[in-house]
């Protein structure tokens, strides 16, 4: 069936960026935590740089939490209103379950699947900044020290990376939408179903009343 594409500008500019940034902050202190563990020789350059991106990125968070109070798609409620969406979330779901065989459904802005997770995981990184920031400093107790929390959190944050990266090719792939360029230059194409050809008139067939000349056909 044919359809009308309309184009559609659904992430603001600063989201965009904010999206980038923390890309590239998280990318990087993933890749030079390895590298803290592995290059012996220039570990006081990665845990320079380690420390100086991940109070980047601790202004990024910040300016991510600066858009939860505008109004938009960024803001806070978007992201934490379900209702309507338990559909097209357990429609998600099943499309992974099926590795893709099963169709996605349709959504605006943020996958409706991946809200709470984002939510999720900006806890998850203003909790590594602060774990960070305490890591060589305090003792919670015995053996649950700030280091080890920040430990278990880059999993998270590691998963969560990769989790994403996957889906989001996954999404791109089987929608027409631009949704990774999306991410980019801020437009996503929906895919409006033409219009149906208008159900033909219900035909009025006039039957011609034939007056019998003489015939007792009178009304
Ligand atoms: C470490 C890297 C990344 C992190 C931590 C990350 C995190 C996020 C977050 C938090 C959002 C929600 C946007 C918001 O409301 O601010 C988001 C959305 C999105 N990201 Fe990433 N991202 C990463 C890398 C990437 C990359 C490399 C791509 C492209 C391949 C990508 C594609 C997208 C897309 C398409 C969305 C919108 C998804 C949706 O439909 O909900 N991301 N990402």
């Amino acid at each position: 069936m044919s359809s009308r594409i309309q184009a559609v500008r659904v992430w603001p500019g600063w989201l965009r960026l904010i999206h980038g940034l923390m890309a590239l902050c998280v990318l990087f202190l993933l890749f030079s935590a390895c590298a803290l563990q592995v290059d012996e020789t220039r570990q006081a350059l990665w845990r320079d740089w380690h420390l100086i991106v991940g109070q980047f990125l601790m202004l990024v968070l910040g300016a991510r939490a600066m858009l939860w109070f505008s109004p938009g798609v960024g803001h806070w409620r978007s992201l934490v209103d379900l209702r309507g969406q338990w559909p097209a979330m357990r429609q998600t779901l099943l499309c992974y379950l099926s590795l893709g065989r099963l169709p996605l459904p349709n959504w605006y802005a943020h996958n409706p699947l991946w809200k709470p997770l984002y939510a999720l995981f900006w806890l998850v990184l203003g909790l590594m900044v602060v774990t960070g920031m305490l890591h060589d400093q305090y003792r919670l107790w015995p053996g649950f020290s700030p280091a080890s929390v920040h430990e278990v959190l880059a999993g998270i944050v590691t998963g969560f990376v990769a989790a994403h990266l996957l889906t989001a090719v996954l999404h791109d792939g089987k929608s027409e939408g631009g949704l990774i360029s999306a991410m980019i230059n801020g437009v996503r194409y929906f895919h409006i179903p033409a219009e149906k050809p208008a159900a033909p008139e219900k035909t009025v067939v006039e039957i011609p009343l034939i007056l019998e000349p003489g015939g007792n056909n009178e009304p």
